[in-house]
């Protein structure tokens, strides 16, 4: 099926606005379809995400959806793509919108029978999380929950720095590209949370503890909300 007012969003031809008036059929609407549930696991660098995502998606059966380890696969293979991501993730930047929504957009379509999605590390700027609403309600689909990780800084450099001893990223090791992760986290990551309280889809989860225990909580609140 072809979508040709997709198509101009994408190109940046016409507003989201303008979407969803040329195609009001693709509206917003509470759990309309009851067979998938999609997660975004949300939170500061070093929160969590990853770990819990492991454990979350084996639980629910869910597929893992980590803009992270898909830019770091690029970088692995030398492809294109992974040389300019490279620039920005070594620097601790965001990697440009267009970029990143384009691998959403394969990954959802290359995973057209899943039964829910996890997002790690994605959304990340208001753009991103406007065209995931819209990548999904082309799939008839949407988000249903936003479970946000929060930990202190403290903590968080702390993990950063002990994971670099062996991790090999090159984010992790320098101080200073940490830092710099978390101040574009306060200034274009964090105002997404806002996005998703509006729609009340929001719940924040305490990321400081056992594995266990945060597991516990997350487990919580999706099983709550997958019946409510
Ligand atoms: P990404 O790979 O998404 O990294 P991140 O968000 O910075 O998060 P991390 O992977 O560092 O941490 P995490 O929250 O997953 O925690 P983890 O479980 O690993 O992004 C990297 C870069 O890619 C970005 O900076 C950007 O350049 C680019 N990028 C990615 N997505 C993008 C997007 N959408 N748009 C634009 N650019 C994008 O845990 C961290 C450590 O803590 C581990 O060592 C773990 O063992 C430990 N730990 C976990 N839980 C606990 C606990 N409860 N107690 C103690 N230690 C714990």
């Amino acid at each position: 099926m072809q979508f040709p007012v997709l198509e101009k969003f994408k190109a940046n031809l016409i507003s989201i606005e303008d979407f969803f008036k040329i195609e009001p059929y693709i509206c917003y609407s509470p759990r309309p379809y009851a067979l998938m549930f999609n997660v975004i696991l949300f939170g500061p660098p070093g929160s969590g995400k990853g770990t819990q995502s492991e454990r979350l998606v084996e639980k629910y059966g869910l597929i893992h959806l980590s803009t992270g380890n898909l830019l770091r696969e690029e970088i692995a293979n030398k492809t294109p793509l992974g040389m300019e991501a490279k620039n920005f993730m070594d620097k601790g930047q965001l990697v440009p919108d267009e970029v990143v929504i384009g691998m959403i957009d394969s990954a959802l379509e290359h995973h057209k029978d899943a039964t829910g999605f996890l997002f790690d590390g994605f959304p990340r700027t208001a753009a991103q999380a406007q065209a995931l609403d819209k990548l999904l309600a082309l799939r008839k689909e949407e988000i249903n929950i936003v479970l946000a990780l929060e930990v202190t800084e403290e903590e968080l450099v702390k993990r950063l720095l002990h994971r670099g001893k062996t991790s090999g990223r090159s984010d992790d090791s320098d101080e200073s590209v940490i830092r710099k992760r978390f101040s574009v986290y306060s200034s274009d990551t964090a105002p997404v949370a806002d996005y998703y309280k509006k729609a009340h889809k929001f719940k924040a989860i305490k990321g400081e503890g056992s594995v266990d225990e945060i597991f516990a909580a997350l487990r919580q609140a999706i099983d709550m909300s997958m019946a409510s």
